[in-house]
Protein backbone atom coordinates (compact mmCIF):
# COMPACT_ATOMS: atom_id res chain seq x y z
CA UNK A 1 0.00 0.00 0.00
CA UNK A 2 1.33 3.72 -0.91
CA UNK A 3 0.14 6.21 1.47
CA UNK A 4 0.74 9.76 0.13
CA UNK A 5 0.29 12.09 3.03
CA UNK A 6 0.05 16.33 2.06
CA UNK A 7 2.10 16.31 -0.76
CA UNK A 8 3.56 19.46 -1.47
CA UNK A 9 5.97 20.35 -4.77
CA UNK A 10 6.82 22.98 -7.00
CA UNK A 11 9.54 24.77 -9.05
CA UNK A 12 10.17 28.25 -7.82
CA UNK A 13 7.03 30.06 -7.19
CA UNK A 14 5.42 27.64 -9.59
CA UNK A 15 2.93 24.93 -6.90
CA UNK A 16 2.47 21.90 -8.87
CA UNK A 17 1.31 19.40 -5.74
CA UNK A 18 -0.56 21.05 -2.82
CA UNK A 19 -1.31 19.27 0.13
CA UNK A 20 -2.32 16.09 -1.79
CA UNK A 21 -3.10 12.99 0.27
CA UNK A 22 -4.47 9.78 -1.42
CA UNK A 23 -4.17 6.08 -0.48
CA UNK A 24 -2.72 3.52 -3.14
CA UNK A 25 -3.99 -0.32 -2.46
CA UNK A 26 -2.00 -3.54 -2.74
CA UNK A 27 -3.38 -5.45 -5.73
CA UNK A 28 -5.06 -2.51 -7.32
CA UNK A 29 -4.69 -0.14 -9.80
CA UNK A 30 -5.10 3.29 -8.79
CA UNK A 31 -5.40 5.84 -11.82
CA UNK A 32 -4.36 9.60 -11.36
CA UNK A 33 -6.15 11.70 -13.61
CA UNK A 34 -6.43 14.97 -14.67
CA UNK A 35 -6.14 18.09 -17.42
CA UNK A 36 -2.56 19.08 -18.67
CA UNK A 37 -0.70 20.98 -15.65
CA UNK A 38 -2.80 18.96 -12.91
CA UNK A 39 0.45 17.84 -11.28
CA UNK A 40 0.17 14.12 -12.30
CA UNK A 41 4.03 14.03 -13.46
CA UNK A 42 5.32 15.60 -10.49
CA UNK A 43 3.79 13.58 -8.10
CA UNK A 44 5.04 10.31 -9.57
CA UNK A 45 8.22 12.03 -10.26
CA UNK A 46 8.11 13.28 -6.36
CA UNK A 47 7.35 10.07 -4.84
CA UNK A 48 10.14 8.22 -6.47
CA UNK A 49 12.22 10.63 -5.81
CA UNK A 50 13.41 12.75 -8.53
CA UNK A 51 11.69 15.82 -7.65
CA UNK A 52 12.09 16.92 -3.48
CA UNK A 53 8.42 17.32 -1.91
CA UNK A 54 8.62 20.82 0.06
CA UNK A 55 5.90 19.03 2.76
CA UNK A 56 4.40 15.97 3.14
CA UNK A 57 5.34 12.49 3.44
CA UNK A 58 5.50 9.16 1.29
CA UNK A 59 5.24 5.55 2.95
CA UNK A 60 5.33 2.56 0.80
CA UNK A 61 4.14 -0.81 2.93
CA UNK A 62 4.57 0.98 6.33
CA UNK A 63 8.10 2.73 5.60
CA UNK A 64 9.11 6.42 4.85
CA UNK A 65 10.26 6.54 1.21
CA UNK A 66 10.69 10.73 1.16
CA UNK A 67 13.83 10.70 2.31
CA UNK A 68 15.03 7.58 -0.34
CA UNK A 69 17.27 8.80 -3.10
CA UNK A 70 15.52 7.51 -6.22
CA UNK A 71 18.47 5.38 -7.39
CA UNK A 72 17.39 3.31 -4.07
CA UNK A 73 13.84 3.12 -4.94
CA UNK A 74 14.41 0.20 -6.96
CA UNK A 75 15.69 -2.03 -3.57
CA UNK A 76 12.76 -0.54 -2.13
CA UNK A 77 10.37 -2.05 -4.63
CA UNK A 78 9.36 0.77 -6.39
CA UNK A 79 9.35 1.00 -10.07
CA UNK A 80 8.68 4.21 -11.96
CA UNK A 81 8.10 4.26 -15.85
CA UNK A 82 8.30 7.27 -16.99
CA UNK A 83 6.17 9.82 -20.12
CA UNK A 84 8.48 8.66 -23.62
CA UNK A 85 9.24 5.05 -23.24
CA UNK A 86 12.57 5.74 -23.17
CA UNK A 87 13.99 2.48 -24.59
CA UNK A 88 17.24 2.20 -25.78
CA UNK A 89 17.03 2.11 -29.42
CA UNK A 90 20.76 0.53 -30.12
CA UNK A 91 20.06 -2.48 -28.00
CA UNK A 92 18.18 -4.74 -28.41
CA UNK A 93 14.88 -6.20 -27.11
CA UNK A 94 16.52 -8.75 -24.11
CA UNK A 95 19.37 -6.23 -23.54
CA UNK A 96 17.09 -3.49 -22.89
CA UNK A 97 15.35 -6.12 -20.60
CA UNK A 98 18.51 -7.27 -18.95
CA UNK A 99 19.20 -3.00 -17.64
CA UNK A 100 16.28 -3.45 -15.62
CA UNK A 101 17.26 -6.25 -13.26
CA UNK A 102 20.16 -4.20 -12.40
CA UNK A 103 18.15 -1.40 -10.55
CA UNK A 104 17.52 -3.46 -7.67
CA UNK A 105 20.26 -7.03 -7.26
CA UNK A 106 22.76 -5.99 -9.91
CA UNK A 107 22.26 -9.29 -11.04
CA UNK A 108 20.38 -11.13 -13.72
CA UNK A 109 18.03 -13.77 -12.75
CA UNK A 110 16.79 -15.45 -16.44
CA UNK A 111 13.39 -16.78 -14.49
CA UNK A 112 12.35 -12.93 -14.81
CA UNK A 113 13.05 -12.89 -18.33
CA UNK A 114 11.13 -15.54 -19.03
CA UNK A 115 8.37 -14.15 -17.04
CA UNK A 116 8.50 -10.94 -18.89
CA UNK A 117 8.69 -12.76 -22.27
CA UNK A 118 5.46 -14.91 -20.76
CA UNK A 119 3.52 -11.99 -20.26
CA UNK A 120 4.89 -9.93 -23.81
CA UNK A 121 5.11 -13.20 -26.31
CA UNK A 122 5.82 -10.30 -28.95
CA UNK A 123 9.02 -9.24 -26.91
CA UNK A 124 9.92 -12.72 -26.82
CA UNK A 125 9.38 -13.21 -30.43
CA UNK A 126 11.89 -10.06 -31.17
CA UNK A 127 13.84 -10.31 -28.30
CA UNK A 128 17.13 -10.07 -30.50
CA UNK A 129 15.76 -7.05 -32.55
CA UNK A 130 17.33 -4.28 -31.89
CA UNK A 131 14.63 -1.79 -29.88
CA UNK A 132 15.00 0.51 -32.95
CA UNK A 133 12.01 -1.22 -34.56
CA UNK A 134 9.90 -1.78 -32.35
CA UNK A 135 6.53 -0.28 -32.83
CA UNK A 136 5.16 2.28 -30.23
CA UNK A 137 3.00 -0.47 -28.47
CA UNK A 138 6.15 -2.63 -28.25
CA UNK A 139 7.99 0.14 -27.22
CA UNK A 140 5.71 0.78 -24.18
CA UNK A 141 5.61 -3.06 -23.45
CA UNK A 142 9.22 -2.87 -23.38
CA UNK A 143 9.53 -0.42 -21.17
CA UNK A 144 7.00 -2.04 -18.43
CA UNK A 145 8.81 -5.32 -18.76
CA UNK A 146 12.00 -3.54 -18.31
CA UNK A 147 10.50 -2.33 -14.92
CA UNK A 148 8.90 -5.71 -13.91
CA UNK A 149 12.66 -7.34 -14.08
CA UNK A 150 13.12 -5.48 -11.00
CA UNK A 151 10.39 -7.47 -9.41
CA UNK A 152 8.75 -4.59 -8.17
CA UNK A 153 6.02 -4.25 -5.72
CA UNK A 154 4.71 -1.06 -6.61
CA UNK A 155 4.48 0.55 -10.26
CA UNK A 156 4.38 4.37 -11.42
CA UNK A 157 3.25 4.61 -14.45
CA UNK A 158 3.02 7.80 -16.70
CA UNK A 159 0.67 7.99 -19.63
CA UNK A 160 1.43 4.64 -21.27
CA UNK A 161 -1.40 5.25 -23.71
CA UNK A 162 0.25 8.67 -25.11
CA UNK A 163 -0.26 8.12 -28.80
CA UNK A 164 -1.42 4.30 -29.29
CA UNK A 165 -3.91 3.22 -30.97
CA UNK A 166 -7.03 2.15 -28.52
CA UNK A 167 -6.72 -1.80 -29.76
CA UNK A 168 -2.92 -1.10 -28.33
CA UNK A 169 -3.94 0.73 -25.15
CA UNK A 170 -6.69 -2.13 -24.07
CA UNK A 171 -4.76 -4.13 -24.72
CA UNK A 172 -1.84 -3.54 -22.32
CA UNK A 173 -4.38 -1.66 -19.70
CA UNK A 174 -5.91 -5.19 -20.12
CA UNK A 175 -2.61 -7.28 -19.47
CA UNK A 176 -2.12 -5.05 -16.45
CA UNK A 177 -5.39 -5.12 -14.27
CA UNK A 178 -4.62 -9.29 -14.93
CA UNK A 179 -0.60 -8.75 -13.53
CA UNK A 180 -1.95 -6.32 -10.54
CA UNK A 181 -4.57 -8.81 -9.98
CA UNK A 182 -1.91 -12.11 -9.91
CA UNK A 183 0.82 -10.68 -8.70
CA UNK A 184 -1.11 -8.35 -5.69
CA UNK A 185 1.23 -5.03 -7.32
CA UNK A 186 0.27 -1.39 -6.66
CA UNK A 187 -0.18 0.30 -9.74
CA UNK A 188 -0.75 4.12 -9.90
CA UNK A 189 -1.78 4.66 -13.53
CA UNK A 190 -1.28 8.49 -14.39
CA UNK A 191 -3.93 9.20 -17.78
CA UNK A 192 -5.19 11.70 -19.86
CA UNK A 193 -7.09 9.42 -21.63
CA UNK A 194 -9.49 9.31 -18.05
CA UNK A 195 -12.13 6.57 -20.00
CA UNK A 196 -9.69 3.88 -20.65
CA UNK A 197 -7.62 4.37 -17.02
CA UNK A 198 -11.44 4.08 -15.15
CA UNK A 199 -11.99 1.15 -17.45
CA UNK A 200 -9.71 -0.98 -15.93
CA UNK A 201 -8.74 1.16 -12.63
CA UNK A 202 -10.27 -0.09 -9.26
CA UNK A 203 -9.68 3.34 -7.74
CA UNK A 204 -9.05 7.14 -9.32
CA UNK A 205 -7.85 10.28 -7.93
CA UNK A 206 -8.33 13.24 -9.60
CA UNK A 207 -6.33 16.21 -9.10
CA UNK A 208 -6.57 19.94 -10.32
CA UNK A 209 -4.28 22.37 -9.93
CA UNK A 210 -2.03 20.50 -7.66
CA UNK A 211 -5.01 19.82 -5.54
CA UNK A 212 -6.99 16.35 -5.04
CA UNK A 213 -10.81 17.07 -6.26
CA UNK A 214 -12.00 13.65 -6.35
CA UNK A 215 -11.14 10.12 -4.62
CA UNK A 216 -13.28 7.39 -5.13
CA UNK A 217 -13.65 4.23 -7.08
CA UNK A 218 -13.21 3.77 -10.22
CA UNK A 219 -16.88 2.86 -11.11
CA UNK A 220 -18.35 5.88 -8.77
CA UNK A 221 -15.77 8.48 -10.54
CA UNK A 222 -16.85 7.26 -14.16
CA UNK A 223 -20.65 7.57 -13.41
CA UNK A 224 -19.78 11.13 -11.94
CA UNK A 225 -21.34 13.46 -14.79
CA UNK A 226 -20.68 17.13 -13.80
CA UNK A 227 -16.82 15.04 -12.31
CA UNK A 228 -16.28 13.99 -16.03
CA UNK A 229 -17.40 17.51 -17.71
CA UNK A 230 -15.44 19.20 -15.29
CA UNK A 231 -12.48 17.28 -15.21
CA UNK A 232 -11.87 13.82 -17.17
CA UNK A 233 -13.13 15.21 -20.64
CA UNK A 234 -15.44 12.84 -21.63
N1 LIG B 1 10.47 21.60 -14.90
C1 LIG B 1 9.47 22.47 -14.63
N2 LIG B 1 9.73 23.78 -14.38
C2 LIG B 1 8.76 24.66 -14.09
N3 LIG B 1 7.44 24.32 -14.02
C3 LIG B 1 7.12 23.04 -14.27
C4 LIG B 1 8.11 22.05 -14.57
N4 LIG B 1 7.49 20.87 -14.77
C5 LIG B 1 6.18 21.11 -14.57
N5 LIG B 1 5.95 22.40 -14.27
C6 LIG B 1 4.65 23.01 -13.95
O1 LIG B 1 4.07 22.30 -12.88
C7 LIG B 1 2.68 22.11 -13.09
C8 LIG B 1 2.35 20.62 -13.09
O2 LIG B 1 2.99 20.02 -14.20
P1 LIG B 1 2.99 18.44 -14.43
O3 LIG B 1 3.93 18.17 -15.54
O4 LIG B 1 3.21 17.76 -13.15
O5 LIG B 1 1.49 18.21 -14.89
P2 LIG B 1 0.81 16.95 -15.62
O6 LIG B 1 -0.49 16.75 -14.94
O7 LIG B 1 1.75 15.83 -15.70
O8 LIG B 1 0.53 17.56 -17.08
P3 LIG B 1 0.47 16.78 -18.51
O9 LIG B 1 -0.87 16.13 -18.57
O10 LIG B 1 0.61 17.87 -19.51
O11 LIG B 1 1.60 15.79 -18.56
C9 LIG B 1 2.35 22.83 -14.39
O12 LIG B 1 1.91 24.12 -14.05
C10 LIG B 1 3.67 22.87 -15.10
O13 LIG B 1 3.74 23.97 -15.96
MG1 LIG C 1 2.54 14.71 -17.26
Amino acid sequence: MLTVTDLTAGYGPVRALDGVSFTAERGQVTAVLGANGAGKTTLLRTISGLHRAERGSVDLDGERLDRVAADRMPARGLAHVPEGRGVITELTVEENLRLGALGRTGRLDPADLERVYGLFPVLADRRAATAHVLSGGERQMLVVGRALMARPTTLLLDEPSLGLAPRIVAQIFELLRGLVESESLTVLLVEQNARSALSIAHHGVVLNLGRVVADDDADALAADDQLRHAYLGF
